[in-house]
């Protein structure tokens, strides 16, 4: 029995990490000790060994710190990683091993099509083996292949692990996009606030494409790997989170909800500013910014919030066509949960600031 990572990750894919055999565990843990403090291997045992040491959550079922730190090493922008992670569930799929219950070749082509779409931008009509030819390089790390560890042998599991990582990297960018959006109109430069909303705006329509994807997932093969991930759920995504505060602050009760004590780091560090403080500030304070330019903020934070709305609509409807009346992997109701959320708004003082001055 190896215990090489490398043999170790596919071991993990072949039968699941859930069924990985306990000698095979056993000396991943005797690996421990020599792994040196923030390295590779130490972010792969951190994932591998999540389970059997009671840490399994969010961010080693999706292995995000080692793509954080493949991401980082080769210096890719969140946004192509994401590209990247997508590319790879294509790969998988026309070449990969089949796993358990494969889904029919017609089910296949659709997730291959949407996939296709969020890697190029735009529509691509070529089956087979031609489509690899359509694919960008994979990330030049022999540690890319480690992060996939699927609780289970089924097919589906690895392309909806994929779909996960891609949503964190999206949700990176836009994180850092509103930051930097903020900086910007701190530092009165309007322009660049805009280009960065823009970019944010056009984020947040890719993330929806992510739903597209695994909506070719049948609820009954989701129920038979998530029976194994109770404990880790997206509720626990911290660049989600990031991303929220970042756009302004939330209301009390969801900051006390579980929505935010499930990200005890985002907590500790909450951002020192966001787009609504200085949206606020910037207008009441620099009469000099032209009504074109409030008109253009205006614009894209309305764009912003229209596409954050549309992303949980969409989340909201599959949730409910995969859940049912399940509770989801969060220990939240499941379904009703994320209705509430529906009413949430990021730039909800905004909202408040113009009746306000309208009345
Ligand atoms: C099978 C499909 C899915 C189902 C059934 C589902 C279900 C749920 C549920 C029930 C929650 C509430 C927290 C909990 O109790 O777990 C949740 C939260 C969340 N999910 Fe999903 N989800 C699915 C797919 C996705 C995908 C593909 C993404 C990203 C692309 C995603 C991103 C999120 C995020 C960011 C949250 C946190 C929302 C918040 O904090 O308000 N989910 N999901």
């Amino acid at each position: 029995m190896t215990g090489c990572p490398f043999a170790a990750a596919q071991e993990f894919r072949r039968h699941g990490k859930q069924f990985a055999p306990s000698a095979l565990l056993a000396r991943l843990g005797e690996l421990r000790p020599a792994a040196p403090a923030g390295s590779a291997l130490a972010a792969f045992l951190d994932c591998a060994l999540d389970k059997p040491e009671g840490r399994f959550h969010n961010r080693t079922y999706l292995a995000l710190a080692q793509l954080e730190r493949i991401r980082d090493g080769l210096g890719i922008s969140p946004d192509r990683f994401a590209t990247l992670l997508v590319a790879d569930i294509v790969r998988h799929e026309v070449r990969g091993p089949a796993g358990a219950e494969r889904p029919d070749e017609r089910t296949v082509r659709t997730r291959l099509r949407h996939c296709l779409r969020f890697v190029t931008g735009s529509a691509i009509d070529v089956e087979g083996e031609a489509v690899l030819a359509e694919l960008p390089d994979p990330p030049a790390s022999p540690w890319f292949a480690t992060t996939v560890a699927p609780v289970s042998p089924l097919h589906d599991e690895y392309f909806f692990i994929r779909a996960l990582q891609a949503h964190e990297q999206l949700f990176t960018a836009l994180a850092d996009d509103v930051e930097a959006a903020t900086a910007a109109l701190r530092a009165g430069e309007i322009a660049a606030a805009l280009v960065r909303l823009d970019h944010a705006v056009a984020t947040m329509d890719r993330a929806g494409v992510l739903f597209r994807i695994v909506a070719t997932m049948q609820a009954a093969t989701f129920h038979a790997f998530r029976e194994h991930t109770q404990g880790a759920s997206a509720i626990q995504s911290e660049q989600y989170k990031r991303f929220e505060l970042a756009c302004g602050p939330p209301t009390p009760a969801r900051l006390r909800s579980d929505a935010f004590t499930s990200v005890p780091r985002v907590l500790a560090d909450p951002p020192s500013d966001d787009l609504t403080s200085a949206y606020l500030d910037g207008t009441r304070s620099a009469p000099e910014a032209s009504a074109v330019e409030i008109g253009a903020l205006d614009e894209r934070i309305a764009a912003i919030e229209a596409a954050h709305q549309r992303w949980k609509g969409a989340h909201h409807g599959i949730a409910a066509r995969m859940l049912g009346d399940a509770h989801g992997s969060g220990y939240t109701a499941g379904v009703p949960y994320l209705r509430a959320c529906l009413d949430n708004r990021l730039f909800r003082l905004l909202t408040v600031e113009r009746a306000a001055r309208a009345a």
